[in-house]
């Protein structure tokens, strides 16, 4: 059942070119996404949503900052992400023309079950985007919207965070549409590369032999550092969480802008820095954190476009992958990372599906 693979979490990593086409399908049509025959809120609502929250846990909060950069750049909502073990107990203003969105593949979180509790008496509209259609969080919500991944049993999030991140960006452009706030054109180029996105992770899983090697020259340090900015940010956070979840390795994710504001100090020969440079509008940013980390003799293990010379020569390592828009970099970048994470996992011995202390579905708070 594990199809061949030595483990779920391998199996899983490489359906998620799969997940990405099955979750798009039959929502795109002539360059624009239609969610109507799905979602039972009507066109009247959504024009009123002034503002969106988008609440989850985990891998399922990384996938809500990734959409949250989205949301503000093609949507006027005003947007909030926070974490469901915050959110339930915290002040922000839930009035009824927030929608408020719960990421949760499992549907069972508990966490995430008390604060759309809380939304619900706040008597705002809430959404859940979840894996299991007869989960209670799906039945508690105003609506669902599900994601097209399958069963996951690998208790570390992939194809889930995939499908996720597909889902978010689909209600995005869904919202944008009918509050006019994306031209036809920008829509059109956007779908079309969004259709794309499946072939390029597929790519990358290709290249799986290369990321097999890095991870084990890399197998043994004890502690990395993760950084990315804008959209690379909340990436850099899931890669740090997966290498930290299944091989138990201390890795901690910042803002690369943030590194002089503290974790330099941590720098030295003995620190491997992940940094997430995709070739956007902030590169050059990113690439001057490289070169303050190469010149404290971190090695550098970079996550670029293909075609990217330039990190090659500041990189002690880079692992590429096909380029895309700006606004589509976290479904190319997260998967080199999601590789590193299981093969430096491999490379230790752990057990990768199942690891300790962790739970598929935390039903506890
Ligand atoms: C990490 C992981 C967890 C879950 C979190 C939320 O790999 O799987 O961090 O993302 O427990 O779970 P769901 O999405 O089921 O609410």
């Amino acid at each position: 059942e594990m199809g061949g693979y030595p483990h779920y979490m391998l199996k899983e990593i490489h359906e998620q070119g799969g997940v990405c086409r099955a979750t798009i399908k039959g929502r795109v049509h002539d360059g624009k996404v239609d969610l109507s025959g799905e979602l039972a809120m009507d066109e009247e609502t959504i024009k009123g949503f002034k503002a969106i929250h988008i609440v989850a846990c985990g891998t399922s909060y990384y996938a809500s900052l990734i959409a949250e950069r989205v949301f503000e750049r093609w949507t006027d909502l005003d947007i909030k992400v926070d974490i469901a073990s915050e959110y339930r107990y915290r002040d922000s203003k839930i009035s009824p023309d927030t929608l408020v969105v719960f990421v949760s593949q499992s549907g069972e979180t508990a966490d995430t079950l008390a604060a759309q509790r809380k939304a619900r008496e706040s008597g705002a509209y809430s959404l859940a985007v979840t894996n299991v259609q007869g989960s209670t969080l799906a039945r508690s919500c105003d609506d669902f919207l599900l994601l097209k991944a399958g069963p996951e049993i690998g208790v570390a999030a992939t194809k889930t965070f995939m499908g996720q991140i597909t889902s978010l960006y689909l209600l995005a452009l869904y919202i944008a549409k009918i509050k006019g706030t994306l031209s036809d054109q920008k829509q059109k180029e956007l779908t079309d590369e969004m259709i794309q996105l499946a072939y390029k992770i597929e790519t990358i899983l290709e290249r799986e032999p290369s990321i097999e090697d890095l991870a084990w020259k890399f197998a043994d340090y004890k502690n990395f550092l993760f950084l990315g900015r804008g959209m690379s940010f909340p990436v850099a956070l899931e890669g740090a969480l997966k290498l930290k979840e299944i091989s138990y390795i201390h890795a901690e994710a910042y803002a690369a802008g943030e590194m002089k504001h503290g974790p330099i100090a941590l720098i030295d020969p003995n620190v491997p820095v992940v940094v997430v440079a995709p070739k956007d509008s902030l590169y050059e940013k990113t690439l001057s954190n490289i070169q303050e980390a190469k010149a404290r003799h971190a090695p550098i293990i970079a996550v670029g476009f293909d075609g990217d010379e330039r990190l090659a020569s500041d990189a002690d390592h880079v692992l590429y992958v096909p380029s895309t828009l700006e606004e589509f970099s976290p479904f190319v970048t997260v998967v080199p990372l999601q590789l590193f994470a299981y093969h430096v996992a491999k490379k230790r011995g752990c057990e990768i599906d199942k690891p300790r202390n962790l739970a598929k579905s935390v039903t506890v708070e």
